[in-house]
């Protein structure tokens, strides 16, 4: 497979690239293309994607929220599948509504409905979370999270990945690589990484995201557990020798400034809940390195509802 990259500048982004398929020279395992998809209703059949849900109306019924004290109290999973009868979510009850003010949003009031994620979950039979790759660019971000895609999609489960380079694109357009601007990348990513998540979506966020505090801010918006993050654990100098998009070559003529690793700084993870890193010199295949998270996900039982 002859993999091309398109160099652009959108906004005030320069270098990036748009990722359909991996940084590196591998083959294609035929998987990728699934005629059928079996668990949910869903047939995919090369690009079109025909739908056949119908609502579990028990998923729906058991979806409750009570409203306590003119508080909203959301019921967890374990609601999802309880047969207690609870207060309904009747927005035009008197006096249920909390103002809030957040950030500069003043007298907003959060709105619920009665189809919560462990509904959506139930529907899609997996969990939804993310996956957070973080590493040097040139360490195999990109071309993990599509080897982890496609071998989850054979299984039947749905993701969505999040690519820093593809992000630049279009919502982060406007951003530089300048550290507040990184900082804003990776909080507006981890917002829409939430919301996949919540959606019940496996969401694979793949960015170089240098910063600790960045990456456990977007850590924090998730349940406890639903933040994986994934570290390719990659020295420098085996991604400048790989250089996939000939990048570390203009970074070190001086031709791009603060370039990661060059001159500009790369926060490893502490605690990562994944570490991939070469066995002795000698590189996993993507698909290895996907085995080895999807494992991690089946273990953790995001993989059933
Ligand atoms: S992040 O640091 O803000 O997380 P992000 O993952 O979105 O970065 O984008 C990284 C991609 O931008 C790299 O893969 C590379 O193609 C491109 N790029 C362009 N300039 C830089 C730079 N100064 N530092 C790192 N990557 C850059």
């Amino acid at each position: 497979m002859i993999i091309r990259f398109n160099m652009a500048s959108i906004g005030k982004c320069s270098s990036i690239y748009w990722t359909t398929s991996p940084e590196f020279d591998f083959p294609e395992p035929s998987s990728g293309k699934l005629g059928l998809c079996k668990s949910f209703g869903f047939s995919i059949s090369g690009t079109h994607v025909k739908t056949s849900f119908v609502a579990p109306l028990r998923a729906i019924e058991a979806s409750r929220t009570s409203q306590l004290n003119g508080k909203a109290e959301n019921i967890q999973r374990a609601g999802c599948d309880s047969n207690q009868v609870l207060p309904t979510n009747d927005c035009n009850v008197k006096g249920v509504h909390q103002m809030s003010t957040i950030g500069n949003s003043s007298n907003i009031v959060w709105h619920k409905c009665s189809v919560e994620k462990c509904d959506r979950e139930e529907l899609l039979q997996q969990r939804g979370c993310v996956i957070w790759v973080t590493g040097l660019s040139g360490s195999g971000k990109s071309t993990l999270a599509c080897a982890l895609s496609r071998g989850l999609h054979a299984r039947g489960k749905l993701t969505y990945i999040l690519d820093g380079d593809n992000l630049r694109h279009g919502l982060n357009r406007d951003l530089s690589f300048r550290a507040e601007d990184r900082a804003e990348n990776i909080r507006r990513t981890g917002e829409v990484a939430k919301l996949f998540a919540d959606a019940g979506v496996i969401c694979i966020a793949s960015l170089i995201s240098p910063y600790r505090k960045d990456r456990d801010a977007c850590r924090s918006l998730l349940a406890e557990g639903d933040f994986i993050e994934v570290f390719m654990d990659v020295p420098l100098h085996v991604c400048e020798a790989r250089d996939p998009k000939g990048l570390y070559k203009l970074a070190r003529a001086g031709k791009i400034k603060g370039f990661t690793g060059i001159d500009d700084p790369y926060e490893p993870p502490l605690t990562s809940e994944i570490v991939l890193r070469q066995n002795q010199g000698l590189c996993d295949s993507p698909d290895d390195l996907a085995d080895i998270v999807i494992s991690y996900l089946d273990k953790k039982g995001y993989l059933k509802a």
